[in-house]
C-alpha cells in the first residue's frame, strides 16, 4: 500500500495515515485515521481531497467501520451513509462507498474482504492513472508533430496529480509521461482560488517531479491564449455526465471558453468511475458543492520568518460565496481522455462504455 506517490496508506498500526493536504506546501504533516466518521472529517474539511483520492480513503473509511463494528453488517452500511454523503459533486466518493458496500453484503469474512477491496480500488487506481498518462502523452506528441513544435506549453487548473488520484493523476499524469519520454514541457499553473490547489500543491508536485512550470493568477490564462503561449488545456473531472459536461473545479469553465475562443484544444482526463451515467444535463443535474466562505477570506501561508500563518484578506464585514465546482458543457471539450482511450464528450460515445 504504501508508495512515494500516494497520499494515503495503512501504517503500523492498522490505521489509515493520510497526507494532510491543507497544509502543503509549507508543512508535510500526516493525519492518522482510526474510525469512519474520522474518513467522513478528513474528505469533508480537505486534509484528503481530488475525486480519485476522497474516493479511496471513502473506502478505506467503510474497512475502518467494519473493524469498529465487526460482524454487525447492517451497522456498518448504515454508517457507510455519512461517509457516502461527505462531500456532494465527487462521484468517485459515492462509487467507491456502494462498491464497498456491496462487498460487505456478501462477505463471510467482512474485516478481510473489506481490506482487500480498498487496497483493490487504490491499485486500479494506479493503472487507470498510468494508462491515463500514455494516451494524454501520445496526444501530446502528435499535437507536436502536426504543429512542429520543439516545446510544449500545458495549462492545468486546480490539482489532478498524485494528490488527487495515485499514483501520478489524471491531468498531471501525460505531463509526467512527457517528462519520462524527454519532452520538453512547460507547465501554466493556474492558482485556483480560493483554496488554491494549483499555486500550493499543483506546484509542489511539479516541482518535486523536476517539471517546468509557472503558477499564474487565475485571470492570466486568457491572455497566454490570445498569444499563443499555450498549446493544450487539461484538467480532471469530479463528475462527467452520460452527455460529456465536466463538472471541475470552479474556474474550469471559464478555461474552456477561453480555450474554444482561441482555438485551443481543452481535454479532460478521468477514469471511468468519474461517469455519472444517471445525469446529462450537466448544469442542472449536477449538485455543485458550497463551501464556508471562510475560504475565500481566509489564505495560509508563511510569514517573512518562515512561520505558518493563516490570514484574512477582506474586510471583516464584507460577505463571501464559495462555489466549489462549476460545469464545463460537452460542446467545449475536445475529448476525454480514459483509460479506455480517447473519447468524444458526446452521449452516443460515452453510453458505449457503461
Ligand atoms: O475540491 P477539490 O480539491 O477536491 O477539487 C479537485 C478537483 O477539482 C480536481 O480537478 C478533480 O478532483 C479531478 S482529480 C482526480
Amino acid at each position: 500500500m504504501n508508495g512515494k506517490y500516494r497520499p494515503l496508506w495503512l501504517n503500523k498500526n492498522g490505521d489509515l495515515e493520510v497526507l494532510d493536504q491543507r497544509y502543503l506546501p509549507h508543512e508535510e504533516l500526516t493525519r492518522v485515521l482510526k474510525t469512519g466518521d474520522d474518513a467522513t472529517e478528513a474528505i469533508s474539511d480537505m486534509t484528503v481531497r481530488g475525486a480519485g483520492v476522497i474516493g479511496n480513503v471513502a473506502a478505506f473509511g467503510v474497512y475502518l467501520l467494519a473493524r469498529e463494528f465487526e460482524n454487525n453488517k447492517d451497522k456498518i452500511i448504515q454508517e457507510s451513509a455519512k461517509i457516502r454523503a461527505s462531500r456532494p459533486t465527487a462521484v468517485n466518493l459515492m462509487w467507491a462507498v456502494d462498491r464497498m458496500v456491496e462487498v460487505i453484503k456478501n462477505s463471510n469474512d467482512i474485516l478481510k474482504d473489506a481490506k482487500a477491496e480498498a487496497i483493490k480500488i487504490c491499485d486500479e487506481d494506479v493503472k487507470r492513472s498510468e494508462t491515463i498518462g500514455k494516451i494524454g502523452c501520445d496526444i501530446i506528441e502528435d499535437i507536436m508533430r502536426k504543429k512542429n513544435l520543439k516545446n510544449f506549453n500545458i495549462l492545468t487548473h486546480c490539482n489532478a496529480g498524485w494528490l488527487a488520484i495515485i499514483d501520478s493523476g489524471t491531468a498531471l499524469a501525460p505531463i509526467y509521461e512527457a517528462k519520462k519520454r524527454g519532452i520538453d514541457i512547460h507547465v501554466w499553473v493556474d492558482e485556483t482560488r480560493p483554496r488554491n490547489q494549483g499555486a500550493n500543491l499543483t506546484s509542489w508536485e511539479l516541482l518535486d517531479a523536476g517539471v517546468n512550470h509557472t503558477i499564474i493568477a487565475d485571470n492570466t490564462g486568457g491572455h497566454l491564449m490570445q498569444h499563443e503561449m499555450v498549446d493544450m488545456v487539461i484538467t480532471g473531472a469530479d463528475r462527467v455526465t452520460r452527455c460529456g459536461d465536466a463538472a471541475n473545479k470552479i474556474g474550469t469553465y471559464l478555461k474552456a471558453l477561453s480555450a474554444k475562443d482561441n482555438n485551443i484544444p481543452f481535454y479532460i482526463a478521468l477514469p471511468l468511475s468519474t461517469f455519472d451515467f444517471e445525469s446529462c444535463d450537466g448544469v442542472k443535474e449536477i449538485e455543485i458543492e458550497m463551501r464556508s466562505e471562510d475560504e475565500v477570506h481566509i489564505m495560509r501561508g508563511i510569514d517573512s520568518n518562515g512561520k505558518p500563518q493563516d490570514i484574512r484578506i477582506t474586510p471583516k464585514d464584507s460577505k463571501a460565496i464559495n462555489y466549489g465546482f462549476d460545469v464545463t458543457p460537452a460542446r467545449l471539450i475536445t475529448g476525454l481522455i480514459t483509460e479506455a482511450g480517447l473519447i468524444e464528450a458526446d452521449e452516443n460515445e460515452i453510453k458505449k462504455l457503461k
